[in-house]
């Protein structure tokens, strides 16, 4: 899978995308990321991309013409499944949306700073707005940082253990029941016996109902919509 994200803050992202799992499953060539810093499509030699919005008011917003030269160029070395922009108007981003990405090739994604983006770009380009919460961010990068990792550790072979990415929280519906491990003791505290009994089929209920009864208390809104899909079937 490729991941190219278009960026006036190319540096924002050189952390979280250039260590640990993002890291290894880049060098093993599951995902390819590519940060493309939107100056370099600048409108001018004093590296213009953005400019007061029409109509007034504080703020500034980043102009077609770089977006659109940025998205073309990406555009004609290959197709892309989707340009995805980051912005707290978008549809909120969770487990289910992550999973459909991880299915796709090559994905743009469009990182929102200042104000904004020109809404033509919008219209022309956009193919899904994204929003990680309900809650404003000074841009779009760290909103595109959270996306492609929760998409990459996701693509087959990236995590060590391949039943580890379908055991996570809300991968079933449920949030994760809770886990231990040694010292089976601390502070007199102790692991719950049937962690310790080698029965795979008692551990396997008693980790589904501590995830439902977790999922319950924590999300009820979760937990009817895992209850009305159960009774469905
Ligand atoms: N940009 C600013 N706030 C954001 C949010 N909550 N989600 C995605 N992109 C954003």
């Amino acid at each position: 899978m490729r991941i190219d994200i278009i960026t006036v803050q190319p540096a924002l992202l050189d952390g979280p995308l250039n260590h640990s799992m993002i890291q290894r499953a880049k060098d093993k060539g599951f995902a390819e990321i590519h940060i493309i810093n939107l100056r370099d499509y600048a409108l001018n030699r004093y590296g213009q991309v953005d400019d007061y919005q029409f109509g007034g008011g504080a703020g500034m917003v980043l102009m077609c013409e770089p977006l659109a030269k940025a998205i073309d160029s990406l555009k004609a070395e290959r197709s892309y499944d989707e340009v995805i922009y980051t912005s707290p108007d978008g549809e909120l981003w969770n487990q289910k949306a992550a999973n459909a990405l991880s299915l796709k090739n090559n994905i743009i994604i469009l990182c929102g700073h200042y104000k904004g983006i020109d809404e033509r770009i919008r219209n022309l380009y956009v193919t899904k707005e994204v929003s990680i919460g309900d809650y404003v961010l000074t841009g779009g990068e760290l909103a595109a940082a959270i996306i492609s990792d929760s998409i990459i550790r996701l693509l087959p072979g990236v995590l060590g253990n391949e039943e580890s990415a379908l055991t996570d929280s809300f991968q079933d519906g449920l949030l994760a029941p809770p886990v231990y491990t040694r010292p089976a003791e601390f502070r007199g505290m102790k692991v719950p016996e049937v962690l310790l009994s080698g029965n795979f089929k008692l551990i396997e209920e008693w980790r589904m109902s501590q995830a439902e009864q977790r999922t319950r208390e924590r999300r009820p809104d979760i937990y009817n919509q895992y209850y009305n899909d159960t009774q469905a079937h």
